[in-house]
């Protein structure tokens, strides 16, 4: 019912990610109280706050909008580096989008590109001039990408051809490409040696880790359950130090079809993860995508992969110790015992915050020792307390509830239905975790939780303090004495989003923060190379709630200026803003504009439509007639040629 209202209203695909899932979102310990909240508002000090606002945010703020194109801060350039249908090696075939082949979108850019990772070249060095960009494909709008497909008002899109669903299939997964900066602009290298097309028809992946041939993974087509077809939904991601890349598989469930009954022998696990969700073509083309006749792909999604994109032959590894859940992204960080930590948020109203910790440690003179440390470890989930602590519960099998009495037989159990687990350790229901960001300069670590209008006002608690939570926060989580490993951790509110202009909205900002410097709906996420955190949005159905486009904001953290905000770009209509990256000497900014024309195009006066490929909200960013937006990646830089946000 609520898919249907939010099809209805021209919502993107992935509005249906909203829905809750998790059965039981009770609130783990009492209701915040009003001098609690009191406590944790931002600093005051008005007069040294905004001196030292210009000392440390020195370009002059974009204005909150609306309109066709984006917009960065004077002084800057902000230009497209690569577009959806671009060429991705040297005999890559031109886009024609009234021409579109799955055979040439093998070879060219994917579509709505997410999370963007950049690795200097060659492997081992910071060179800011010269890299390997990673970009994850997240997911198709077929309405804006193929003529005559029309709004998603029909289920599965009934005039989807096999075609066009294999052209979606290749558009998916991710990119790695060779880039270059000469005489200050960059430029993409098509005959880059690494350069890769990982697909989600395609390239096959090797599944590693504890449920790697698990009898719940095994199907018609890989008996023993170690070789999955493809990467989907790649929403975030992460760098590991030793070079390799990891794709968050975050909403696999849109690509399931078929009908789950209860004696499913996948009920109760596909139930808490939305399979199947019915939402697409694919399983009318692909039967690995119905349900009942190949009962367990779906288990085979869901994962963290990890790419050694210096390999380009290699399988990409899926990192089942991570856990099974709908990742945002999965940000590493290396502990100073050497173990590698993975933060990873599950992005779904009510569901969890994940922290994974390597068995091993990091060798940072042995790379072929670190390949497979994320093949061993320990997975848990974060419970908050009131009293301003946060504790990790390990999801091991045999501890506690995960046991065979509750269907866990293994640790393949306990990852395969991570959620269910978590539900049962009593994990704290958040407001949709997203991007999850260590801050190695100051031993912190940054939770975005984008929004959840499912909340009620009477199971509001400390970290979600909301309901109903249109705009989201962001949690600053404190390891102790930095030790990323620790059983305990402290937490506090960072910013609580929305307009702090109006009371009632709840918004908590230093109160330094301009008209323009607010946000709605936190979503990914980064820390340049000053540790200053940069946070990107996703107002997905929620524009109408703010009346501006998303956008890019420097969000101070330490100091008398915590909390103050302060836009830095802003997207043409109707799309969300992704990634952000910086090189390592702050001089190039890479972001991700992400399905230019879909949100928020009913409310945008003079348009007040949803778009369709004929008829789009924006042609951005080629503005030509015979062209359909393009989800592009844009590369920012100082006209001056120094350092960003300085
Ligand atoms: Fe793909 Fe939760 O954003
Ligand atoms: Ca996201
Ligand atoms: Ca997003």
């Amino acid at each position: 019912m609520l898919k249907d209202i939010l099809r209805s209203k021209g919502a993107t695909f992935k509005a249906s990610d909203d829905i809750p899932l998790n059965p039981n979102p009770k609130v783990t310990f009492d209701k915040v109280t009003e001098s609690r909240y009191e406590q944790r508002a931002m600093p005051k000090e008005a007069i040294s706050a905004r001196a030292a606002a210009d000392r440390r945010y020195l370009w002059e703020e974009v204005s909150h909008g609306v309109d066709e194109t984006h917009h960065v801060a004077p002084g800057y350039s902000a230009e497209i580096l690569i577009r959806w249908g671009d060429p991705v090696f040297a005999d890559s075939p031109p886009f024609d989008p009234m021409n579109q082949s799955a055979a040439a979108q093998r070879k060219q850019f994917g579509y709505n590109n997410d999370y963007l990772g950049y690795i200097g070249l060659p492997l081992g060095s910071d060179n800011p001039d010269h890299g390997l960009l990673c970009v994850n494909h997240e997911y198709t709008n077929e309405e804006m990408m193929f003529p005559g497909i029309g709004r998603q008002d029909n289920k599965g899109f009934a005039d989807m051809t096999e075609e066009l669903v294999d052209i979606e299939l290749a558009a998916h997964g991710g990119t790695v490409i060779e880039l270059k900066r000469e005489g200050g602009r960059w430029r993409v290298v098509t005959d880059g040696q690494y350069n890769r097309r990982i697909t989600g028809g395609d390239t096959e992946m090797e599944i590693a880790g504890p449920a790697a041939g698990h009898y719940r993974m095994k199907t018609s087509a890989d008996p023993a359950g170690v070789v999955c077809i493809g990467t989907l939904n790649n929403c975030a991601g992460g760098i590991t130090p030793w070079g390799t890349y990891l794709m968050a598989e975050e909403n696999f469930h849109h690509y399931f079809g078929g009908i789950l009954k209860n004696g499913h022998p996948e009920a109760r696990n596909y139930r808490r993860c939305g399979v199947p969700s019915d939402w697409c073509a694919w399983p009318k083309f692909h039967k690995r995508f119905d349900i009942n006749a190949e009962p367990n792909e779906a288990n085979r999604f869901g994962w963290v992969v990890e790419v050694d994109v210096f390999d380009p032959n290699s399988r990409p590894k899926k990192r089942t110790a991570l856990g099974r859940f709908k990742h945002e992204g999965a940000e590493p960080i290396v502990n100073s015992d050497g173990r590698v930590v993975v933060y990873m948020g599950d992005d779904q109203r009510f569901d969890y915050l994940y922290r994974f910790v390597s068995e091993g440690r990091y060798s940072p003179d042995d790379r072929p020792a670190n390949m497979d440390l994320l093949d061993s470890g320990t997975l848990s989930v974060a419970r908050f307390y009131e009293d301003g602590s946060l504790e990790w519960l390990p999801l091991v099998h045999g501890e506690g509830p995960l046991t065979a009495e509750n269907g866990f037989y293994s640790q393949a159990d306990v990852v395969i239905e991570a959620r269910t687990a978590a539900d049962m350790l009593g994990a704290t229901p958040m407001d949709r975790p997203e991007d999850v960001e260590p801050n190695p300069w100051a031993d912190k670590v940054y939770v975005m939780l984008t929004n959840n209008s499912a909340r009620t006002a009477d199971a509001v608690d400390s970290p979600n303090p909301r309901g109903p939570n249109h705009f989201g926060q962001i949690v600053e989580l404190s390891p102790p004495e930095g030790n990323h490993t620790a059983e305990r951790f402290t937490w506090e509110l960072l910013v609580v989003a929305g307009n702090p202009k109006y009371s009632e909205s709840g918004a908590m900002y230093h109160e330094a923060t301009s008209e323009n410097g607010w946000f709605g709906s936190p979503d990914n996420c980064c820390v340049d190379a000053r540790g200053r955190l940069w946070v990107s949005t996703d107002q997905g159905p929620n524009w109408m709630k703010t009346g501006n486009a998303d956008g890019l904001f420097g969000l101070e953290t330490e100091g008398d200026l915590r909390g103050y905000s302060k836009m830095f770009f802003r997207t043409p209509i109707g799309a969300e803003l992704c990634s952000p990256r910086f090189t390592a000497d702050n001089g190039t900014l890479f972001v991700a504009v992400q399905h230019p024309g879909t949100d928020g195009t009913e409310h945008f006066p003079g348009f007040e439509r949803n778009s369709t490929f004929e008829d789009p909200a924006t042609r951005w960013p080629d503005f030509t007639e015979d062209m359909p937006p393009r989800p592009s990646v844009v590369v920012i830089q100082k006209n001056d040629g120094g350092e960003i946000g300085t």
